[in-house]
């Protein structure tokens, strides 16, 4: 099988891996004012680094994190793992939520062009760079017409030498048409897995040249496997807001969803692949635009993520039975 390893980042023209990597769990624990925790649990930074230097040699180039992760983490982390090594990549982040480092707290959101410019300068110190490729608004329901200004402001940013290109993180393609009038918006990041399907975002891509990154494209590790909530309290997952869908209670899995993975179970894993692997191959073969970025904690989980693009995509007729499988 296999599939060409590159794909492109939209108009920018930059090639970049086909397969990214989510930095949102290496930033470890991290929380909303009212307790609700935002990372993934505890995380081992030197795991973290030696998982990242991994996926390096295994070819990836793209990675994705957000100044909030972690608070600051996910982003210093990525750096030093980087390194030497840091001009070998493409590295997207995002801005829009405010937050304290020192008590690792989501504390608002803002949409200021002077936020943006200060958020920006924030980012550059800790991922130790000059510049960023690609910067993702974060604010994924923010009104239009604010975003149209820092859409503006992401044009100048890009004249400065600061960014190359940017992006907004929206699973709503009319937020996303309006950044696309930007003449160096390359892409938008949503949610897209062979659970959660997007024609009208990928319609969007097409339309407008712009890269598709796939979040959550593991459905946030349902995909490879997991069955049961995790059992540490600092894990998102084990007090799901209501936008994080297929963690049921927290506790145990949402059986619905447990019973739609596993009727798809046999064509994911064909070929010999692992169910984690089969879920990229579905994204990749969705669209010749997507870029999915699964998230990882080890180095076990990047190895297993990369071998993907060894498998490369399912086949057209294997993505007509899915949807069949699916009822959709
Ligand atoms: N608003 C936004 O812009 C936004 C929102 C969400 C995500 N994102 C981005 O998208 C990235 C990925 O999405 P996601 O974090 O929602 O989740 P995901 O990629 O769907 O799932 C990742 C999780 O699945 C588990 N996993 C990964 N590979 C595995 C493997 N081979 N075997 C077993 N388990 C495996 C890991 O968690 P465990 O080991 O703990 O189970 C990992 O953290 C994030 O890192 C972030 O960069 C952006």
């Amino acid at each position: 099988m296999g599939m060409e390893i590159t794909r492109t980042l939209g108009r920018s023209g930059i090639d970049i891996s086909a397969l990214g990597f989510g930095c949102w769990a290496i930033g470890g624990e991290w929380q909303a004012a009212d307790g609700q925790p935002l990372g993934w649990g505890k995380v081992d930074d030197e795991e973290s680094v030696r998982a990242v230097r991994r996926a390096l040699d295994l070819g990836i180039t793209f990675f994705d994190t957000a100044d909030t992760y972690g608070a600051g983490h996910s982003e210093r982390v990525l750096g030093r793992a980087l390194g030497k090594r840091r001009d070998d990549v493409v590295l997207a982040t995002k801005w829009g939520n405010v937050f304290d480092e020192d008590t690792r707290t989501l504390t608002g959101s803002d949409h200021t062009p002077e936020y943006a410019r200060r958020a920006l300068t924030a980012s550059l110190e800790r991922l130790d760079t000059d510049h960023i490729d690609l910067y993702q608004l974060h604010l994924s329901d923010l009104d239009p017409a604010l975003a149209a200004e820092l859409r503006d402001l992401c044009e100048e940013f890009v004249s400065e030498g600061l960014i190359r290109a940017y992006a907004w993180s929206t699973d709503d393609p009319a937020r996303a048409a309006v950044f696309a009038e930007g003449e160096h918006c390359a892409a938008v990041q949503h949610a897209l897995n062979v659970m959660q399907d997007a024609p009208e975002m990928l319609a969007l891509c097409e339309e407008s040249g712009l890269a598709s990154i796939n979040r959550s494209p593991l459905a946030m590790g349902l995909l490879a496997g997991k069955r049961q909530g995790p059992k540490d309290a600092g894990d998102i997952r084990s007090r799901p807001p209501a936008w994080l869908q297929g963690f049921g209670d927290g506790a145990s899995a949402d059986p619905q969803w447990l019973a739609r993975i596993d009727a798809l179970k046999e064509i994911l894993t064909s070929e010999g692949r692992t169910l984690a692997q089969g879920a990229l191959g579905w994204i990749w073969a969705r669209s010749p635009r997507t870029v999915p970025i699964p998230g990882f904690r080890s180095v076990a989980q990047a190895e297993q993520n990369a071998g993907a693009i060894e498998k490369g995509p399912l086949t057209a007729d294997q993505l007509t039975e899915i949807n069949r499988l699916l009822a959709r």
